[in-house]
Order: structure tokens, then sequence, then C-alpha cells
């Protein structure tokens, strides 16, 4: 599984945490305030596919599309 994330930004975001709890980083690329993780990850987990090539509506994180993976072999990834 995976998905395709617009990202416009070209440089990179400073993060200075002021407290000493943990911050957990977005890693899936839908986050509502990224780069920090604000749960949308979830909405992902049950749904997604190996194999498959995810689009989602950014507003409202929807799929839109879904198709095969072209990368899906070269990551490792089998496709389903
Ligand atoms: S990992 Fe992306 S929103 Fe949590």
């Amino acid at each position: 599984m995976a998905r395709v994330v617009r990202l416009v930004q070209t440089g990179p975001m400073k993060i200075e945490p002021a407290q000493t709890k943990p911050v957990w980083v977005c890693a899936c690329g839908l986050s509502k305030t990224f780069p920090i993780c604000d749960g949308s990850h979830k909405t992902t987990a049950k749904q997604e596919q190996p194999g498959k090539l995810y689009h989602y509506d950014p507003s409202t994180l929807d799929v839109k599309r879904i198709e095969d993976d072209p990368m899906a072999e070269a990551s490792g990834e089998a496709k389903g």
C-alpha cells in the first residue's frame, strides 16, 4: 500500500519541541498539521491493500482513486 501526497514546500520545517513529551511526526502524509501527526493515519490503516496506490481527497480524506502501484515490486511490496 502507498498513497499519493502533494507537498508544496521546498525547504525544511524547523521543529523545536517545548516539552519533554514525545512528538509524533507524520509518516503517512495525510496530517492536516503536517509534519506533526494529527491521527489522520487511522483512516488509512484499515482499508489500504498491499500493491495498490491510493489517491486521497486532502480536505475530506476520502479515497478518490485506487490503482495498481507501479512501484510496489521495486519497494518490496507484493501486489494485491
Ligand atoms: S502518521 Fe500521518 S497523521 Fe499520523
